[in-house]
């Protein structure tokens, strides 16, 4: 079995544009890095960047992907209702109602390894009324503590304090806690003192000159007069992917480090979809 695992964890992909940069880059970063598992945030992949589809939540995995967290967003195409029902491995947030379909956390072999993922989703300035997250990841704890002590959490909030005080809550409870929802990556990686890696947001993948991946003066226009407008994914290149990867001690389940990583495709293409 081996000592220790490195796993990777991207922000939301945003349209096409995201995707397309996940299919040109995520082998080669697997390489580069000595990867053995990938995590992204699928939330926003389908064209419109709203939800994602049973048919790219399957190109995801044939591009290199163990497991697809969500959020918010989840519900936004009714075509993963049922996948969600008869597949575990894209997962939406454990603290939605337990009528919803899907599950919550899930787990997948590693090299031999159990690896569990967690989706959470914050209560600060998120319209959805969702169960506390603390009591939540209490719960599934007692659950997952019997079966692996390497546990990935993509904690999908808005603000930035209740994404520290949920990795602090769970610290040396967990692997690792990353934050994801706001598409902007922070710079505040770092090994908590209990050994579980932390940090805010992971960011996304999605062109780089946009708001959060879509396209900018529309939304600009919004801020300025109010009125309701259509988002549009953006993409055109330069284009970015962002997120982190985690070394963790597959017996003790620590975080051995954590680092950033940020790929920028100056030229990508398109292939014109979907
Ligand atoms: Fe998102
Ligand atoms: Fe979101």
């Amino acid at each position: 079995m081996k000592k220790t695992i490195r796993v990777l964890m991207l922000g939301d992909l945003v349209g096409s544009t995201g995707r397309a940069m996940l299919q040109k880059h995520l082998a080669r970063i697997k390489q580069e890095y000595k990867i053995d598992a990938a995590i992204v945030n699928g939330e926003n992949t389908n064209a419109n960047g709203r939800g994602i589809t049973a048919r790219i939540a399957k190109s995801l995995k044939h591009n290199g992907i163990d497991v697809v967290t969500t959020g918010n967003h989840i519900w936004d195409q009714r075509d993963i209702y049922e996948y969600l029902k008869n597949n575990q491995d894209v997962i939406r947030p454990a603290n939605f109602s337990s009528d919803c379909p899907g599950i919550g956390y899930t787990t997948f072999n590693c090299q031999g390894i159990e690896v569990a993922v967690v989706n959470m989703q914050g209560q600060v300035f998120m319209r959805e009324h969702v169960d506390c997250p603390f009591k939540t990841m209490d719960s599934i704890l007692t659950y997952l503590k019997h079966k692996t002590n390497v546990i990935l959490v993509d904690f999908h909030a808005e603000t930035t304090a209740e994404k520290l005080a949920f990795g602090y809550y769970l610290d040396g409870k967990v692997s690792c806690v990353v934050g994801t929802h706001t598409h902007v990556p922070t710079a505040d990686e770092r090994v908590l003192p209990k050994g579980t890696a932390y940090v805010t947001d992971l960011g996304m993948g999605g062109s780089l000159h946009s708001l959060i991946g879509f396209k900018k003066d529309a939304i600009i226009e919004k801020f300025k007069n109010q009125m309701p407008t259509r988002f549009m994914v953006e993409t055109e290149p330069p284009v970015v992917m962002t997120g982190i990867w985690v070394e963790i001690d597959t017996q003790t389940g620590k975080a051995l480090q954590i680092q950033r990583l940020k790929v920028i495709d100056e030229d990508l293409c398109l292939d014109g979809d979907s």
